[in-house]
């Protein structure tokens, strides 16, 4: 009998450079998602399966995402003053219940490895989740309840993944599966970030992760890997060679929200399911290609500045 996963680590300590200047003054978690900012999303995907103490590791200039997660004042007694209770309403329910949520920052950029082990004393001695927030998922039930479904039958450690091109697989942590193509398989080996030739498999870290706390030792232990920075992958490595760990190919699909083209398409995907816009989405991009097809020279005749220029 497994103890269930309660806590959730979820690091925001990252740049964000690839969404610059989108991410330059805001964090890029707190870019939106249709109506929700990113890392409501992911948040709400940890609540759904189960998760109910969240700790974000921060950094400087992320209090924002603090203060989503907060009553703002002001807004409660302009809305009540102006009777709109539905939006009052709205802001309440999402609120996080009080004490839920831990903020800890990480001082130095020391990758995602040291990132995790800034939450070894929350977490303490129990089993947990990882959510990396540039990954969005599309999926239902969402890909930690998926995976969480799978803990509970066989425990040790899961690691989310999915097929990505061979040109993609030095942006991800790669799996070594021995060529299965199950849906649950057991990991042999993983490398960060590897260029094609040394890629053991096309299956990547999806940026969920059910982990035992043992991984907080490892990860003390630690040196720099892939980029100079103390990499999760490289420690999770470690830990298999004691602990039992899962790749699990969830059902739905993933965007890498750190890019611009995944960040485009999770908001295509979440608008087309969107409750309120979704049917007028649908319309009005039908409509758009049908009249015009998709002419990228329409696009391209309208340039827009890089932020390096
Ligand atoms: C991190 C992990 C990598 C994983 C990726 C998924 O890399 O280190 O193994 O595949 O997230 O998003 P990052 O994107 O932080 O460089």
């Amino acid at each position: 009998m497994t103890h269930p996963i309660r806590k959730a680590v979820i690091p925001v300590a990252g740049l964000g450079t690839r969404m610059f200047p989108a991410s330059k003054s805001i964090p890029k978690e707190m870019l939106t998602i249709v109506d929700r900012p990113i890392i409501e999303w992911i948040v709400d995907e940890a609540r759904e399966a189960g998760i109910d103490q969240f700790i974000f590791i921060t950094s400087r200039n992320k209090s924002a995402i603090e203060d989503h997660f907060d009553t703002n004042l002001e807004l409660d007694q302009a809305f009540a003053r102006k009777g709109n209770l539905r939006l009052l309403e709205t802001l309440h329910d999402r609120l996080p219940a009080a004490g839920s949520m831990v903020f800890t920052r990480q001082q130095k950029p020391l990758g995602l490895g040291h990132a995790v082990w800034c939450a070894r004393h929350v977490v303490g001695g129990e089993a947990f989740a990882v959510l990396l927030p540039d990954m969005v998922m599309s999926a239902s039930p969402g890909c930690l309840a998926q995976m969480i479904a799978v803990y509970n039958e066989r425990s040790g450690n899961i690691v989310a993944t999915e097929m990505v091109p061979g040109s993609d697989v030095q942006n991800y942590g790669i799996l070594d599966l021995k060529g299965s193509q199950e849906q649950i398989s057991t990991i042999y080996g993983m490398i960060e970030k590897p260029d094609l030739a040394r890629a053991p498999s096309r299956a990547a870290i999806s940026g969920r992760y059910v982990l035992q706390p043992e991984i907080f030792d490892v990860l003390a232990r630690q040196r720099p890997g892939a980029g100079g920075e103390i990499q999760l992958t490289d420690a999770l490595t470690t830990l298999m060679q004691s602990q039992t760990f899962w790749a699990y190919r969830f059902e739905g699909r993933v965007y890498d929200c750190g890019s611009k083209l995944g960040y485009l398409m999770a908001n295509f995907d979440m608008g087309l399911k969107n409750l309120e816009v979704g049917d007028a989405f649908r319309a009005a991009v039908t409509d758009m290609i049908d009249r015009e097809g998709i002419d990228v020279n329409v696009v391209q005749s309208k340039p827009t500045r890089t932020f390096t220029q």
